[in-house]
């Protein structure tokens, strides 16, 4: 056969090509446009073409080097197409699907966050400070003694060659942050990690989570410290929750009280918990000491507020029913699975 009619021969089959499959159409893509196409050799059989017609078949070999081309790209988008609609064909759309796993909250977060919220909705906004802190912040200005057995080492975490600076005791420090920069009214919480140097143990732990809160404006009366806490012990634990303010002592707050929330005395992890009282104490408060207004420069003669800090762990260990503290520090993946589905 001669090239000519050769050539004849593979337009009619390139024209004529239909595939029902990606891989035929490849065996089709090898044979016209690979880089050993079959095309090429006829290119070396111009010198047997008479010589006015040469440059009219080399023409017309690129024209069907062209169609070739043409037609593996048609084919190739249909078919690509059809086969992603055949393998929709076989899905079974009432399958169930597989759920990606979801990390959860960690319950000193979750609770936390409850608190937050609680407190949002009377107009508390978040502050939030440093957990290293000067002696000033986390002592003197909060009207703690020189000599008060809190600043003693074995309470406190001071740094290394500088006894100065140490971790955090309190979220008190955000009080005198917050009265340091900003001027009454003040209505602040403020969660976060507190350090103490205390024997672990399934009761206490060297560190912690407070919320702290401070209100700060004119005529602020312990009735409003108290309607504030029993809207927060309602909100938290429900309507019929008891609460019991009991006298006490704190060096930034005069007068000052403990809050207790009724826990029951049902079973003996009640007993244990509650020391056999039946209340659970949440938090220290009271009425801001006017030295502490004034070391943070806020006339009391003007102003007075209430100020309280809750401990995070022992309420959550209420709402969920841990009783080992340390739980809340190990990471252990099989104990913070458990809260998956608990909802903020
Ligand atoms: N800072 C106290 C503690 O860690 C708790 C506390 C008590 C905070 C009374 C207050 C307060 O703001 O008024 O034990």
């Amino acid at each position: 056969m001669d090239a000519i009619s050769q050539l004849q021969e593979y337009r009619l089959e390139i024209e004529n090509a239909n595939f029902e499959n990606l891989t035929d159409l490849e065996d089709f893509r090898i044979k016209f446009l690979g880089s050993k196409n079959i095309l090429k050799p006829l290119f070396s059989q111009i010198k047997n073409i008479a010589p006015e017609h040469r440059k009219d078949f080399g023409q017309q070999i690129n024209a069907v080097k062209g169609l070739a081309e043409d037609k593996y790209q048609s084919l190739l988008k249909t078919l690509s197409s059809k086969e992603i609609k055949d393998s929709f064909s076989n899905l079974d759309l009432t399958r169930p699907g597989t759920t990606e796993a979801l990390g959860s909250q960690h319950p000193v977060s979750i609770v936390m966050q409850r608190i937050i919220d609680i407190f949002s909705r009377i107009g508390f906004s978040i502050a939030s400070n440093r957990e290293i802190e000067d002696e000033w912040h986390n002592f003197t200005a909060l009207n703690t003694p020189e000599n008060h057995p809190a600043r003693d080492m074995t309470d406190t975490y001071y740094l290394k060659n500088d006894w100065t600076r140490m971790l955090r005791s309190q979220t008190s420090t955000v009080q005198v942050h917050v009265m340091e920069n900003q001027n009454p009214p003040i209505r602040i919480i403020s969660p976060g990690r507190v350090y103490r140097n205390e024997t672990v143990s399934s009761r206490s732990h060297c560190q912690f989570h407070q919320v702290e809160g401070l209100y700060i404006d004119k005529d602020v009366s312990f009735v409003d410290l108290k309607n504030t806490l029993l809207y927060f012990a309602k909100e938290m634990y429900g309507n019929d929750v008891k609460i019991r303010l009991r006298p006490s002592y704190f060096p930034f707050t005069e007068p000052s009280a403990e809050m207790d929330v009724y826990w029951g005395l049902e079973t003996e992890a009640d007993y244990r918990i509650t020391k056999g009282t039946g209340w659970l104490e949440i938090m220290g408060c009271g009425m801001v000491d006017p030295n502490v207004l004034r070391n943070c420069g806020i006339d009391p003669d003007e102003y007075s507020g209430f100020a309280f800090g809750m401990g995070i762990e022992r309420q959550a260990m209420r709402m969920f029913g841990i009783t080992d503290i340390r739980m809340f520090f190990e990471n252990d993946v099989r104990f913070l699975n458990q809260f998956r589905s608990v909802n903020i």
